[in-house]
């Protein structure tokens, strides 16, 4: 494991960006997030792709980004997006080229946190928020344990409890 590239994945606001970074502080590796990746590569945010461009687009830059983001053979911490684990081709790439460790979250902790970090998501800028985070986290659980080497539940933990667990497993 040590000598792996580690991938957070988990449910938009599970804190996969803030584990990410102090994760990769501990381990002094490089932090590399896969949505500002996306937004420094494309010079737009990603509600402007998703807004300009549809979801498909933002899909397929997500899957070129999570392949070109490796560069030699640095072991990067890298935050993904939570629907990085939608398209199979992803969760080929995750399995078999990253540790991946699930930041997993009830519903009602994601809706308690969603507005918490400041960024903006547009699938979840609907009518009915609380029933689209139910309804995408059923679709996306299966994908989320079929990626994953190891998940700690993040509820009720803080960042640095959650980053204790996974050097600890490590
Ligand atoms: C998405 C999650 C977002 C971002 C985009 C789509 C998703 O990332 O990639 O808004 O489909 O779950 P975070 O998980 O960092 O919010």
């Amino acid at each position: 494991m040590q000598h792996r590239r580690i991938a957070l994945v988990g449910f938009m606001a599970s804190g996969k960006s803030t584990v990410g970074k102090s994760l990769a502080n501990h381990l002094q590796r490089p932090f590399v997030d896969l949505d500002q990746y996306i937004e420094s590569s494309t010079g737009k945010t990603i509600p402007d792709i998703f807004g300009s461009l549809g979801e498909a687009a933002f899909r397929q830059l997500e899957r070129d980004a999570l392949t070109s983001v490796v560069r030699g053979d640095e072991l990067i911490v890298l935050a993904t997006g939570g629907g990085v684990v939608t398209q199979a081709a992803n969760r080929d790439v995750l399995q078999r080229e990253w540790v991946c460790i699930y930041l997993r979250t009830r519903p009602e902790t994601v809706r308690q946190r969603l507005h918490r970090d400041g960024v903006v998501r547009p699938l979840l800028a609907v009518d009915n928020p609380t029933e689209a985070i139910r309804s995408l986290m059923a679709a996306r659980e299966a994908w989320y344990n079929e990626v994953a080497d190891f998940t700690v539940d993040v509820d009720s933990l803080e960042v640095p409890a959650v980053v204790r667990q996974i050097i600890d497993w490590l």
